[in-house]
């Protein structure tokens, strides 16, 4: 495990919301490893939060949110592992001078804390958004594609989950309500390292809407495959004949979310890739690895360490524009077990 030198390092705790989630508990461990004593996992089962030596809160209770961060006094981080129904939790960190952490992937949400910018300024506080593997790593290896063609065109981003894996159930919830979306771009096949080539379909991931902005992209698709080929044909050709579109209702949203979650056809390993387009050029940059709520949290602890041990600038940013976070795919390669494959650079114009 790394060590992380306190010497400078502002005094202040970290409340990580949904800290006891498939993301929020590997968040809590891990910053618990570095910051001995100052971590606070917070949820809305109040036993379950004082068993770990967190506190009740929860993000649909403003009022109640503000007291639990009068109560603890000097949080300093707070990390949402679970998604707020709007950006008032995070107003009120920024506004307080509380850096913010943020690992959902809702564009909406992103958008409306993006706009706390100048509030965050002002108060002196970072907040940092992309946060996790998709959006998160992808934005990272996107940035790199990009800079690797001298400037996208076109940007493709696939990711590939483990249907296997035991994700939790905000994370499953937020995937059914994104399979009813109406999307314009198509089916794409793809070259996933050690997966062979896979159909991927678009889906509403967040980066494929904020990267135009921070990489000056024009174009910018992300797309979804599952490992079983099986479920990934079943679920899209649903999609297509819009009986999806059930997923809209609350009442079947939540059966579906429940039906998801005991589905386990294949392993927890999972795959992205960036691919960058600028006339003949391409390049591709790809990572694997087990556990993609593992990883997620694992970002958004190191994310959260750059905060409380680095000198951030004030404001509202993605993961792939603060600069002392670009080595992150490497960390993780070298620490945790990711594996980040060597760049696929090609140049028809040069016949290479
Ligand atoms: N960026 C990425 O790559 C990435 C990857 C994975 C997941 N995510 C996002 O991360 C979030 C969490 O996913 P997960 O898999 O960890 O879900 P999870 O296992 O369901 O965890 C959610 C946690 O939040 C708590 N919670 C739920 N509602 C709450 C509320 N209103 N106030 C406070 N706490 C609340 C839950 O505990 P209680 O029910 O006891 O309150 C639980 O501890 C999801 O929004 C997902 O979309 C992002």
């Amino acid at each position: 495990m790394t060590t992380v030198k306190s010497g400078g390092a502002p005094a202040g705790r970290v409340l990580v919301v949904g800290g006891y989630g498939a993301v929020g508990a590997v968040v809590t461990a891990t910053l618990a490893a570095w910051f001995p004593g100052r971590v606070v996992p917070g949820g809305r089962d109040e036993v379950k939060a004082r068993r770990l030596g967190g506190v009740r809160v929860d993000v649909a209770d403003p009022e109640g949110f503000v007291q639990a961060l009068d109560e603890l006094g000097d949080v300093a981080v707070v990390v949402l592992c679970v998604e707020p129904p709007d950006a008032g939790i995070a107003r009120t960190c920024l506004a307080r001078g509380i850096h913010l952490v943020d690992i959902g992937a809702t564009l909406r949400l992103l958008e409306a804390v993006a706009d706390l910018h100048d509030v965050a300024v002002a108060a002196g506080a970072t907040a940092v958004l992309s946060v996790g593997v998709a959006p998160g790593l992808t934005n990272l290896l996107a940035r790199r594609a990009h800079e690797a063609v001298g400037g996208a065109e076109h940007l493709d981003i696939t990711l590939l989950l483990g249907s296997g894996e035991r994700h939790g159930g905000d994370a499953v919830r937020w995937t059914v309500e994104g399979l009813p979306e109406p999307v314009t771009a198509r089916p794409r096949r793809t070259a996933l390292p050690g997966y062979g080539t896979r159909t991927a379909h678009p889906f509403p991931f967040s980066d494929q809407h904020t990267l135009p902005r921070t990489l000056g992209v024009s174009e910018v698709t992300t797309r979804l495959c599952l490992d079983s080929r099986v479920l990934t044909a079943a679920l899209f050709a649903a999609r297509r004949t819009g009986l999806l579109r059930a997923a809209r209702r609350p009442g079947v949203r939540r059966l579906m979310t429940g039906a998801f979650r005991r589905v386990h056809l294949g392993d927890d390993g999972f795959a992205i890739r960036a691919e960058a387009r600028r006339g003949d050029r391409h390049a591709t940059w790809s990572l694997t690895g087990r556990g993609q709520s593992r990883i997620t949290g694992l970002v958004a602890a190191y994310v959260t360490r750059e905060l409380l041990t680095g000198a951030p600038p004030a404001g509202v940013r993605h993961i792939e524009q603060l600069p002392d976070l670009t080595g992150l795919p490497e960390t993780l390669a070298a620490e945790h077990g990711v594996v980040l494959h060597a760049p696929d650079l090609l140049d028809r114009s040069l016949g290479r």
